[in-house]
């Protein structure tokens, strides 16, 4: 079943150990994803590995899910790598030479992930495909929170979800961006393992009773 993995790049930051404890209060959240920018590879800057690393600091149990929307990558996968690390995802944009920048992340003991813009082909993957743990499709351009979801991203995830049937190959397929309420259920139909959400729920009113309706929508029922 899909799981939820909760951006905090709208959390107030000085309580972010308290968002944390209610992510962690939920079941259907299986990951913590983190929104890295740099205002180079997307015209926005959010924040950096000391964030990462004090949430970790936490105590949190939660495993990270970091997304590097950042130029060439490579240079900072090391600064990421916590006990709570379990994905380092890089933008297959970013990086002129990507089977080696995954390399980097899986030499640290992390598990890597590309991601693809929406105007990427899945074709540019080919070569790696056997080599990542996760694939992320962008269902907005990123840099922003609060996008709406564009819906070609469906098409790409069960396009995707079918060559990794065909190959017999077992990555992850992730999600980002305008992920709600209304289209969750969609997201999760077409393929997708790991569901990214951010203002859909730390924006919400009641954030704990937003994870409640996403569980309810994705069968938890937590
Ligand atoms: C987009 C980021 C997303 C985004 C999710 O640049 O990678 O993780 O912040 O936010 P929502 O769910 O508000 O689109
Ligand atoms: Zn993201």
């Amino acid at each position: 079943m899909a799981k939820l993995s909760p951006s905090i790049l709208t959390a107030d930051f000085t309580r972010l150990g308290e968002t944390l404890a209610l992510f962690a209060r939920h079941p259907v959240v299986g990951w913590v994803h983190f929104d890295v920018m740099d205002g180079a590879f997307v015209p926005n800057i959010s924040f950096g590995a000391p964030v990462v690393r004090s949430a970790a600091a936490s105590g949190t149990k939660l495993p990270f899910d970091v997304h590097l929307m950042v130029a060439d990558p490579g240079r900072y996968v090391a600064d990421y790598v916590t006990p709570n690390t379990e994905y380092i995802v890089v933008h297959q944009e970013a990086c002129t030479h990507l089977d080696r920048v995954l390399a980097q992340i899986r030499d640290l003991g992390v598990k890597c992930g590309v991601a693809l813009n929406p105007a990427t082909p899945l074709d540019t993957l080919d070569y790696v495909l056997d080599k990542v743990d996760q694939v992320l499709v962008m269902s907005v351009n990123p840099g922003f929170g609060g996008q709406s979801f564009i819906p070609s991203a469906l098409d790409k995830i069960r396009a995707l979800a079918e060559s990794r049937r065909a190959h017999g190959l077992e990555f992850a397929i992730a999600v980002d961006g305008g992920v709600k309420e209304s289209n969750i259920r969609d997201v999760a139909s077409a393929g997708a393992d790991i569901i990214i959400a951010g203002s859909a729920v730390l924006n919400n009113a009641d954030p704990d009773a937003a994870l409640s309706r996403f569980a309810a929508l994705l069968g938890d029922g937590a």
